[in-house]
């Protein structure tokens, strides 16, 4: 798969001044949208997707299916059909998969497919360890045996299911992961047997998948709780020919343009989004004293504020699996609380080293000081200036994106293709609000 062109953003920052406005769309959730991509292995025949987001991790997944065979095409504008009918091996590439690390959900239903899986350690974004030791011990429950062998000179790991059937099983997760939740919801959907997941995750995007696969017929009960139960088909495919399922809206796309219109907006309407699944985000903001008007599906965030005090109060916040703060929004929650008043500490509790991005900022003038490699103490209000930054992973680029736009002067921010990898025509989209933003060779 070839690279795309190396390209960087240059924003011309507002400097403190609130002028955004309108109204910036959501797209469908890249977490949601690869899930029902590695679902569609499940099926019996195509199946179509609307609302997909159409960005280079949708890209890498939908070479991942190709390359076994799968006839995948987009049609209008954000429509994708999967036709699994020609998939014929479990053998996920090397090059792509270690770019991927969305890509270990297609294990679950490749192994329930072809009885057997290969793939690389996945890749994705670098923010600390990602193990995958859920799914090998999960794997190896529900009857599957794991080895490392060569594929080409590489090592990959190997899954196969005990004559070419996976059983259902009684799997504890000894953390919550998303996943390796979805992994496994997939992989029992075709088992031999009932399945019980516990500690499972609860992010909306879980229950969103479980609602495809019992379009199809897939009997699952308890998705967007902690405790998970599948009836196996025991091997027959889901079926397909149902009505073309929509992704649902891009939760943490839609919390980044909410403190964007916080920081720098007169007005802006978030809309197609789902205001119920960002609670913990409202409730925080509201709390630092954000006035926002929350619709259906739709967010209006005045970032003028109208009274006193013209500054947001700090708060302090702690990453937790959902429905507590995403560790997706830490990066953009940490560039608002540069601008508001007092001392906050950010706890990110899921992931190590997701932090390291705020050395960054602290060269734009914030005032950033490490407590250790889960906490970092802000104190606010700072004015930020224009840098020239680097952005290490999807998250923290978009973090880079809006301090950039609050700075004073001009900002570069390199590596977009990490911020591509998530959010489509971001800049196309930022513009239409006021933003001063191109896209140039890097
Ligand atoms: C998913 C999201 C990512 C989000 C994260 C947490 C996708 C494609 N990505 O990532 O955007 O930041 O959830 O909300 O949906 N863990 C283990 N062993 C494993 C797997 C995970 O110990 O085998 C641990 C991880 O190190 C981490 C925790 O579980 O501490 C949660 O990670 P997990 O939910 O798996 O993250 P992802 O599913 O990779």
């Amino acid at each position: 798969m070839q690279d795309a062109p190396a390209e960087k953003f240059i924003i011309d920052g507002l400097g403190g001044k609130k002028t955004l406005s309108g109204s910036i769309r959501i797209s469908g959730a890249k977490n949601a949208a690869l899930k029902l991509m590695a679902a569609s292995a499940l099926f019996d025949g195509p199946i179509t997707l609307t609302n997909v987001p159409k960005i280079e991790d949708v890209k890498r997944m939908e070479g991942i299916l190709e390359s076994s065979g799968a006839a995948v095409s987009f049609f209008g504008d954000n429509s994708l059909k999967i036709d699994p009918r020609k998939m014929r091996s479990g053998e996920m590439p090397e090059e792509i998969s270690k770019r991927l690390r969305a890509s270990i959900v297609a294990t679950g239903p490749f192994l329930a497919r072809f009885g057997s899986v290969s793939f690389p350690h996945p890749g994705g974004c670098v923010i600390g360890a990602r193990p995958i030791d859920l799914f090998l011990l999960g794997f190896q429950k529900m009857g599957a045996r794991v080895s490392v062998e060569k594929r080409g000179n590489k090592d990959a790991y190997v899954i196969r299911a005990g004559a070419g059937k996976l059983r259902g099983a009684e799997i504890f997760f000894k953390n919550q992961s998303v996943t390796a939740t979805e992994t496994f919801m997939m992989a029992a959907a075709l088992a031999h047997g009932k399945t019980t997941i516990k500690n499972a995750a609860m992010e909306p995007e879980i229950a969103h998948l479980a609602e495809f696969l019992s379009r199809g017929g897939a009997r699952i009960k308890g998705a967007g709780t902690t405790t998970i139960e599948v009836d196996g088909t025991g091997g027959e495919f889901l079926r397909a020919g149902g009505e073309p399922f929509a992704v649902m809206p891009d939760r943490i796309e839609a919390g980044s343009f909410l403190i964007l219109g916080a920081l720098a907006a007169r007005e802006l309407s978030i809309t197609g989004c789902n205001p119920a699944h960002l609670e913990s985000l409202i409730e925080i903001l509201a709390e630092a004293g954000v006035q926002m008007k929350i619709g259906a599906a739709e967010i209006t965030v005045r970032g003028k504020k109208i009274g006193i005090p013209k500054a947001y109060g700090a708060v302090s916040v702690k990453t937790h699996e959902y429905p507590g703060f995403p560790t997706d929004l830490q990066a953009p929650m940490v560039v608002f609380l540069t601008q508001a008043k007092g001392e906050s500490t950010i706890f990110e509790t899921i992931f190590e080293g997701r932090l390291s991005y705020a050395e960054q900022l602290s060269r734009m003038g914030a005032s950033i000081e490490a407590l250790d490699t889960h906490r970092v103490r802000v104190k606010g209000p700072s004015p930020l200036s224009g840098k020239i930054l680097e952005s290490p992973d999807l998250r923290a680029g978009l973090a880079f994106v809006i301090a950039s736009i609050i700075a004073k002067g001009e900002s570069v921010v390199h590596n977009v293709y990490n911020i591509d990898r998530g959010y489509e025509d971001l800049d196309g989209r930022l513009s239409k609000i006021g933003v001063s933003i191109r896209r140039v060779a890097a």
